[in-house]
């Protein structure tokens, strides 16, 4: 496990295996669960927190109420950026959640989702003719679909009109990776400014988008969200909306690419999909911890006592996912398994509420670049590939592709 196995002050350095961790990170989880559920680790970012490794414990931990996701609980001396967004759900405990997440659960209906599937067909079938009919039959398919996608079916959901898409990327890369503070806190700060003025040329001119609906439940409809809580369900819509499914794209194609035996049994019988997503979520998921949780009282996980006082508390969603107590032979790509009860959405209250969306997308996505590349192929080793760095996300930051 090289230097992980630095545990001075019983602390696992993470941050400094760099890009072999960013890499592989599931080999150093799994050398971390033989030993035990719980470490104490500093992270990528530089922070110092609790990781909880191995199925039974991630899930617990998910929905454990002693853990709070309350920044004002939170121990002062974390050394991470306290995100300026607003509160929202990701921030926010039960009864606040419960309200905020009301609001918004009915758009993310499977029968709500299922409608938008012609649009989100015809906008991957137009970035697709783009890639196909590039100069040289190459392409970077994280340009090409795996982000385009994503970003341009929620901001029509949420009526974006012209986003800079380019900035907003840069921004919400960085506000969620693992850049110094100083600099995580300005790119937050540029998603919180184009925001605010956003809801106000929104007020100026509603339409029949889900921010119009939001601005009229905050301005009419008895305030039952706050004008603060608007920028915040904006806020968490958007970027949780993208800088996921972009991942599961790509790592799901990728995953594919690297096992042609899989990929040809799925393009013989595309009835596989739903099955195959599923693998691809549980596989190499796009969210590889959870977001953060504090905790507010000494609290016992897997056999070790955690302080209260507002400590940092992550759970290895990657690695749950990973469990060979739960998914027999985890590290196997295999399309056929019944991949069912993967956490890669997460488990309890805070369960994804955009699930039945990112799967729409990408089952459209993957389907309609199988069609319409009969050959497609990976055009770079994937060891080669470059990884985002920061614990949260799983993803390549370009996805070389032939065709
Ligand atoms: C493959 C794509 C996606 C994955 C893997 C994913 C994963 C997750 C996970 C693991 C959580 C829980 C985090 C935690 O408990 O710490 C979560 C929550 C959330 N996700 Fe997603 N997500 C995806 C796509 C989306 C999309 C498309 C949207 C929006 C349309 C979205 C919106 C949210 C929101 C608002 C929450 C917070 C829910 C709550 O606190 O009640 N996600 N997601």
């Amino acid at each position: 496990m090289g230097a992980t196995t630095d545990t001075r002050n019983g602390i696992v350095d993470l941050a400094a295996m760099g890009a072999d961790f960013a890499r592989d990170p599931y080999s150093v989880y799994a050398k971390l669960r033989e030993q035990g559920p719980v470490h104490r680790v500093r992270m990528p970012e530089g922070a110092i927190c609790w990781l909880v490794v191995g199925y039974d414990e991630v899930r617990a931990t998910l929905n454990d109420p002693r853990l709070t996701k309350d920044w004002d609980r939170a121990s002062g001396d974390l050394g991470l950026p306290r995100i300026a967004s607003g509160p929202h759900m990701l921030i926010v405990d039960a009864p606040r959640h419960s309200r905020l997440r009301r609001l918004v659960a009915k758009e993310f209906t499977a029968r709500r989702v299922e409608a938008l599937a012609p649009r989100v067909q015809e906008l991957t079938d137009g970035f697709l003719d783009a890639m196909l009919a590039g100069p040289d039959r190459r392409a970077d398919l994280v340009d090409a679909l795996s982000f385009p996608l994503p970003i341009s079916v929620i901001c029509e959901l949420l009526g974006v009109p012209d986003l800079d898409r380019q900035s907003f990327r840069r921004w919400s890369n960085t506000a969620i990776g693992s850049d110094p503070s100083p600099v995580k806190a300005q790119a937050a700060g540029n998603i919180a400014a184009y925001l605010a003025e956003l809801v106000a040329a929104k007020r100026e001119r509603p339409g029949g988008d889900l921010l119009s609906a939001l601005i009229r439940t905050t301005d009419e409809d008895g305030g039952r969200l706050s004008p603060e809580e608007l920028l915040g369900m904006a806020w968490v819509l958007l970027v949780a909306g993208h800088e996921t499914t972009v991942n599961l794209i790509s790592n799901g194609v990728l995953a594919l690419l690297s096992h042609p035996r899989q990929l040809a049994d799925l393009r013989a019988d595309l009835g596989l999909l739903d099955n195959a997503v599923e693998e691809m979520l549980r596989y190499d998921g796009p969210v590889e911890t959870s977001t953060y949780r504090f905790t507010t009282e000494p609290v016992e996980i897997g056999g070790t006592l955690l302080p209260g006082g507002g400590e940092l508390v992550l759970a290895v969603i990657a690695d749950a996912d990973h469990d060979p107590a739960r998914f027999p032979e985890p590290g196997r790509f295999d399309i056929h398994r019944d991949a069912r009860g993967h956490v890669a959405f997460g488990h309890g209250i805070h369960y994804c509420v955009g699930a039945p969306l990112a799967r729409l997308e990408a089952k459209i996505a993957i389907r309609s670049l199988l069609e319409r590349c009969p050959d497609l192929a990976l055009d770079a080793h994937p060891a080669s590939l470059a990884w985002r760095e920061g614990l949260l996300m799983r993803g390549p930051h370009r996805l070389p592709v032939r065709f």
